[in-house]
């Protein structure tokens, strides 16, 4: 698996240097990451041997809140600002599976995730999906994107997904500032999911893989729940339970979840009033 088809040169992508998106597809058990980014995510796991579980809990919970979303929330288009890259359950699939007429943006700033772009952009003939790549530090790059603006009417609600992408945005880069620019673009009645790893269950595994990161030149910073409440949800009505650990997140079987320390990772939902 690793070391296959995803070794070969890329044009355009800098395999020497590691990113987010491939990491987390090599936590996930994908294909498509390169030796720097296998060797700073082994880094990291040292420290954080639960990192891998972890990583999958962020994404069934990102899988949960797109299905309330596109369900009880009634919601018919997502902006998905750090889609990472294609695996099971994009989050078109998961909303057009429960109304096909929805629409999703998704951005990321890795050039590799738009070479795998068109496995995102199979849409339900009734929905629509669009590509950009794009940072969510310059959110008005987003907003006034064409593409978002011709898939995206933003008279009608939008879940806004920020799902493990706000500790790759550490405070010197304004964030607050930055998610306040997009939940102003948005509608009432709009969502905002988001979900950030957190230290303050254990200590050492994700401040170990945050220092890896960081060793590697990539921006990653942990906070703690007010941290991140305070962050993303300021000003918004939480949909319950609120902000908890993603296992926690409106789970649908009552199987043995991992431990707080474990997963190591927050997540929540909110209505923009
Ligand atoms: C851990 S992955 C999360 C993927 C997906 N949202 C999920 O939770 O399953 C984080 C993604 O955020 C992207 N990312 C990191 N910083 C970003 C930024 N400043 N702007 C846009 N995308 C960013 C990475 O490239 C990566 O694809």
């Amino acid at each position: 698996m690793e070391g296959s088809a995803s070794e070969a040169a890329v044009p355009g992508i800098d395999t020497s240097k590691p990113h987010p998106a491939r990491m987390y597809d090599y936590y996930l058990g994908g294909k498509n990451h390169f030796a720097a980014d296998r060797e700073t995510a082994e880094k990291g796991l040292a420290g954080w041997p639960a990192g891998r579980l972890a990583a999958r809990e962020n994404r069934a919970f990102l899988g949960r809140a797109v299905r309330f979303l596109a369900g009880e929330a009634g919601i018919r288009q997502f902006l998905d600002i750090g889609t990472g890259l294609p695996t099971a359950n994009n989050v078109h699939e998961v909303a057009q599976e429960v109304a096909p007429s929805c629409r999703v943006v998704y951005a990321d700033n890795d050039p590799l995730v738009l070479a795998h772009a068109r496995a995102l952009l199979t849409s339900s003939r009734e929905g629509r999906t669009a590509y950009i790549q794009a940072d969510l530090r310059d959110p008005q790059s987003i907003l006034s994107h064409p593409s978002v603006r011709e898939v995206l009417d933003f008279s009608k609600p939008v879940a806004l997904v920020l799902v493990a992408v706000l500790h790759f945005v550490p405070d010197e880069f304004k964030p607050a500032e930055v998610i306040a620019t997009l939940v102003d673009a948005l509608p009432s009645g709009s969502h905002l999911v988001a979900s950030h790893i957190t230290g303050e269950h254990d200590p050492v595994g994700p401040a170990t893989g945050a220092r890896a990161y960081r060793a590697a030149g990539l921006p990653a910073q942990l906070r703690d729940s007010g941290q991140f409440a305070q962050l993303a949800f300021s000003g918004l009505d939480l949909v319950p339970p609120g902000t908890v650990l993603v296992s926690e997140w409106r789970p649908e079987d009552s199987a043995p979840r991992p431990t707080p320390a474990e997963v190591s990772w927050y997540g929540g939902v909110a209505r923009i009033p």
